[in-house]
């Protein structure tokens, strides 16, 4: 399947029609972004190991019973997948407590989260992604009912899945975003799952494995991105 014109471009991902009005192609770019797009660089290699990373963790996910858009994985930076109508609102589980609900709700960062917190936010950069509640979300029709607690248990079933993957690698899976879309009238999850959309962090020692250390200017991005690939057994 072939690249044909371009339809939009992301902060990290461009996306491509094919000659398959169902299907979309996927690139992924060297851009890593931080704060809405305020801070942007290239990491050198970025593009081609979350685009790796998506369809191993998005394979796993398919294995599970999860409906992902992902259909093939294309060449180093491209994939293909099913054309979604995407839903605006990104779906935010944590395990551990850091990031947004550290600032916003004063907890220590590493605090265990029983059971896991579960959080919608539209995705709307200008107005930096605010939280909305299910009742938002229907009052201005970015879902229904029945599609929210579609996304709701694909999002926790996801937790279930992922925790368990990220812990034979030595990791602790800290908190995620999903975002889904309808195919076929069906909730399937789509835009990816990277270390630029979750926390990762070492089990012994806390280390941060994710795009933190691009937020935070801790450095060893692209190495630490590799590492999570290589524990879990990836080849790049
Ligand atoms: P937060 O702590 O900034 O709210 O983010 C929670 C998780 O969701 C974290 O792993 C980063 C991810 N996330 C994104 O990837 N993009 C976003 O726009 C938001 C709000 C969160
Ligand atoms: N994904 C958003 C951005 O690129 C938020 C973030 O990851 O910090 O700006």
């Amino acid at each position: 399947m072939e690249k044909r014109a371009e339809l939009y471009r992301g902060k990290a991902k461009t996306v491509y029609a094919t000659d398959d009005a169902s299907r979309l192609i996927l690139h992924f770019r060297n851009d890593t972004s931080a704060f809405d797009g305020q801070k942007i660089e290239q990491l050198d290699r970025k593009g081609m190991i979350n685009n790796k990373f998506n369809h191993f963790i998005m394979s796993k996910l398919a294995e599970a019973g999860i409906p992902t858009q992902v259909e093939a994985l294309l060449s180093d930076n491209d994939s293909l997948v099913k054309k979604l109508d995407m839903i605006p609102v990104e779906c935010v589980v944590r395990n551990l407590a850091a990031g947004s609900l550290v600032r916003r709700l004063g907890v220590e960062e590493g605090r265990e989260l029983t059971p896991p917190t579960f959080e919608f936010f539209l995705k709307n950069d200008a107005l930096h992604d605010p939280m909305v509640n299910e009742s938002h979300i229907k009052t201005f029709g970015w879902a229904t009912e029945a599609q929210i607690a579609r996304m709701k248990e694909l999002t926790y079933k996801v937790n279930d899945v992922l925790k368990a993957l990220f812990d034979k690698a030595g990791l602790l899976l800290v908190d995620y975003k999903l975002e889904f879309g309808l195919f076929n009238g069906e909730i399937t999850l789509g835009d990816e799952i990277t270390p630029d959309g979750c926390r990762l962090w070492d089990k012994e020692t806390r280390k941060k494995l994710d795009k933190d250390r691009f937020r935070q200017g801790l450095g060893g991005v692209v190495e630490a991105y590799e590492e999570v690939a290589q524990r879990l057994g990836m080849s790049l």
